[in-house]
Formats: structure tokens, C-alpha cells, sequence
């Protein structure tokens, strides 16, 4: 027998309902802010992810599902911001809009070594903002994100940001690590003496306790932001303040792919283990640009779908609707039920039967197993008498409905 590829899921019924629930929140929350939802392949060129992430990325150094044939190499998308410029570009809609912000849900595809909380195939439920510099985007983005996580009922997470600042300031930051930690290198784990020479920022988010002393005593501050990057920053933070949310400054915040500048954020929660962000975004000023767009700045985020559901752990599926289930008894009766059925769902009462034409002991415990509501019972008898008998499986009583009282009857007793 097959088996699933290692990192994938098998999402079952059990849990596709609290799937649907974040996912329904997060389509109301996302209207509320006026956001709407693009779909976009989950098969790209895969120059677009070559040139958006960075050469250093680990997502481009190992992690892309790439797929080639004779004359093209496709890359599965490891993530959705790439794709949602290019559709910006590609649709034309930088020259006929003024901001938009766009919404998706759907799959993202990373070759990582699995363990709780990384996938292979995960799930992004993620937001772009185009079009607009203002450091009230940021506020809305980081405010909007808090709104999603509460409106899943979702507690315990942090928020910690950061500003990388503009080219020039990163370049200065880069400068400021390779002069501090250059004399101290050999102290750094091996990971670390890698990411000095392809990027030296992300050793200020390595995990490793010693790293993270010595990266503590470089006491960075924000020394290395232009006085324009600083001002932004500033009203981000003043901005966020005014909204009452909560987060943390934390200036070891950099992030895995290269196309940030100046606002970045993380959201963590304590019920993750080591995979503790559950979302992550920031500006991204330059991208559209490097598409070979205008000089539009955007900022975004993206939450992973099942560490939200690991976040949400104490969260139930929401009920589902009472379930009528039909019981026919003979050939003559299976045709009448076909039409009741038929009859049932289009006036909107959610109805089953199990087509198989078992004992009504048998069938009886079919609906007991997709624990039904109600019990319609369709016997010769009761044909020739254009009745059905209807049984409430709470209490057990059963009486006698004219089969054309039936629907009326039903959508009466049901809380629908
Ligand atoms: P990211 O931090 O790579 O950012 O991914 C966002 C979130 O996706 C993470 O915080 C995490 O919850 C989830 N995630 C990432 N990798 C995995 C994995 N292998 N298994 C399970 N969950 C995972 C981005 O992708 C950016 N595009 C976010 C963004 C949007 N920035 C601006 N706009």
C-alpha cells in the first residue's frame, strides 16, 4: 500500500472542521479590513523564487520542489508573496489601481527535514498590501494579524518587531556584524560560519545559546537606521501604541528571506516547541522593483495554517447541521425516497441514506453512526398511505407525517 510522502498530511473530517472555522473567521476579519482574495498557481517559474528570496535563503539553498522538463524548470512555491507580485505585475493591476491588498489561503511546498510544526506541505493563510510606504500600512498589517489570531480565539502568542531599514542601512548593518563578530568567530557555531560569508544577518536569529551571548554583546541598537527609516519606525510603534496592542522590540528580529526592509515581525507562541512562530511578514519596498515593476513599496504576512491549529489546540469543530437520515424499505419506497431526499436538500435540510438497502436494524445503526437527528422511515405501508414515519432519535417517539406535511414538518422541528 501507499504511504503519504513524509511532511505531508492527510487532512480527515475530524479536522477539516476546524479548519473551515479559521478559515471562515479569517475571510470575515479579511473583509472587514477590505481585502480580497487572489488564487494563484502553486506552480511558478522558478526564476520568480531565485530572484525574490535571496541566493543565501535556505529556501533556495535546499528547500525548493523544482520540477524540470525539457526546456522550462517550474519550482512548487515555497511561499505566496513572489507569486502575488507577479500576478500584481503580470495583471496589470500596478497601473490600474492605486493600493490593493489581496488575501490567499492555499499550499506552500518546502523540502525541510519534518518534525512537529514543518512540513513539507503546509498551509498559508497570508496578506499583501501594494502600492502604498506609509508606516500606517505596518500598523494596519500588525494590527490586522493580532484581529485574525483573536477572532480564532487564540491566546499566549507575542508579537516582536524590528526595522532592518532601507538597502542602505542593511548594507550598514551587515557592515556592523562582520566588524564585531569577525574577531570573534571561532567562538560561533558551524552554521553561523556559514552565514557569515553568504549573509551575515541571519546569525543574529541563530537558536544556539552561545551564539546568542555573543551576538548579545554587541549591544545592537537601532544605530544603524537612517534618520528617515527611524522616523518610520517611530510611528509604526506610535501607531501601535494607539491601537493597544501589544509586542515586544526585539533587535536580533531578522528574517529567512531577503526581500525585507524596514519593518519586519514575528508572532510566536509558547505551545509550538521549537517551530515557535505561528506567522511572520514585513515591508518589502524593493521586491516590486526587482520584478521589474515600479518603485511600489508593500508589506505583508503570512500565518501557518496548522500552527494555528496548534496554537488553537483547546478549540473544538464547530457543530455540524442536524442530519436527517432516511430509511427505505423495498423497491417502490427506494424510488419514492430518491425524490424525498432530492426534496429535502433543495428546501435546505441536510439529509442522508445509505442506499443499501439493509434490514431496518441494520440501517438503523447507520443513523445512529452518523448520529441523526431525525429517522424517516419509508415502508410499502406507508406509501400506499402517503405517509412517512418520522422518529426523534432524543426521545425516541415516532409518529406518522403526510408525505406532503414532510419538509414543513422537518424544517419546524430542526434549528435551521
Ligand atoms: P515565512 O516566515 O517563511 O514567511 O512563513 C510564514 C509562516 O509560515 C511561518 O511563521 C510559519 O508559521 C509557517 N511555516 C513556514 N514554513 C513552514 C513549514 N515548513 N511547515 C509549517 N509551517 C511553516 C513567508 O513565507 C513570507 N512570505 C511572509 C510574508 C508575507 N512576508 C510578507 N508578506
Amino acid at each position: 500500500m501507499f504511504k503519504k510522502i513524509p511532511g505531508t498530511k492527510d487532512i480527515l473530517p475530524e479536522e477539516t472542521g476546524r479548519w473551515q472555522k479559521i478559515e471562515e473567521a479569517a475571510r470575515r476579519i479579511f473583509r472587514l479590513y477590505n481585502y480580497s482574495e487572489v488564487r494563484t498557481p502553486i506552480i511558478e517559474d522558478i526564476g520568480l523564487f531565485n530572484r525574490s528570496l535571496g541566493q543565501s535563503s535556505e529556501i533556495i539553498q535546499k528547500q525548493m520542489f523544482v520540477i524540470k522538463n525539457a526546456s522550462d524548470t517550474y519550482a512548487l512555491r515555497p511561499e505566496g508573496t513572489a507569486s502575488v507580485v507577479r500576478a500584481y505585475l503580470e495583471n496589470n493591476l500596478d497601473k490600474n489601481q492605486g493600493l490593493v491588498k489581496f488575501y490567499y489561503l492555499g499550499p506552500m511546498f518546502r523540502l525541510e527535514r519534518p518534525q512537529k510544526g514543518r512540513l513539507r506541505q503546509f498551509h498559508h493563510l497570508g496578506c499583501e498590501v501594494i502600492g502604498s510606504a506609509s508606516p500606517m500600512v505596518d500598523v494596519e498589517v500588525i494590527s490586522l494579524a493580532d484581529a485574525l489570531l483573536k477572532a480564532f480565539s487564540i491566546t499566549g502568542y507575542s508579537i516582536q518587531i524590528n526595522s532592518l531599514g532601507c538597502t542602505k542601512d542593511k548594507k550598514e548593518l551587515t557592515r556592523l556584524l562582520e566588524k564585531g563578530l569577525k574577531p570573534k568567530l571561532s567562538r560561533f557555531c558551524a552554521d553561523c560560519q556559514v552565514r557569515f560569508k553568504r549573509n551575515v544577518l541571519r546569525i543574529l536569529d541563530c537558536k544556539n545559546e552561545t551564539c546568542k551571548e555573543e551576538v548579545a554583546k554587541l549591544n545592537l541598537k537601532d544605530n544603524y537606521l537612517c534618520s528617515d527609516c527611524k522616523g518610520h519606525a517611530q510611528k509604526v510603534m506610535q501607531g501601535l501604541d494607539s491601537l493597544k496592542i501589544k509586542y515586544e522590540v526585539n533587535p536580533y528580529l531578522v528574517r529567512g528571506l531577503d526581500y525585507y526592509t524596514r519593518t519586519v515581525f514575528e508572532i510566536k507562541h509558547s505551545a509550538l516547541g521549537a517551530q515557535d512562530a505561528v506567522g511572520a511578514g514585513g515591508r518589502y519596498d524593493n521586491l516590486i522593483k526587482e520584478l521589474g515593476g515600479p518603485d511600489a513599496a508593500a508589506m505583508g504576512f503570512a500565518f501557518g495554517m496548522e500552527r494555528l491549529l496548534l496554537s488553537a489546540a483547546g478549540d473544538t469543530a464547530p457543530e455540524k447541521e442536524e442530519l436527517v437520515y432516511l430509511i427505505t424499505l423495498g423497491e417502490a419506497a427506494e424510488k419514492e425516497g430518491l425524490k424525498i431526499l432530492n426534496g429535502l436538500r433543495q428546501a435546505g435540510v441536510s439529509c442522508d441514506t445509505d442506499y443499501e438497502g439493509k434490514s431496518l436494524k441494520g440501517a438503523m445503526r447507520r443513523a445512529n453512526d452518523a448520529c441523526a437527528r431525525y429517522v424517516l422511515i419509508l415502508g410499502e405501508d406507508e406509501l400506499k398511505k402517503k405517509v412517512i414515519a418520522l422518529k426523534d432519535m432524543q426521545s425516541g417517539q415516532q409518529q406518522e407525517v403526510p408525505l406532503d406535511k414532510l419538509t414543513a414538518e422537518l424544517k419546524n422541528r430542526l434549528r435551521y
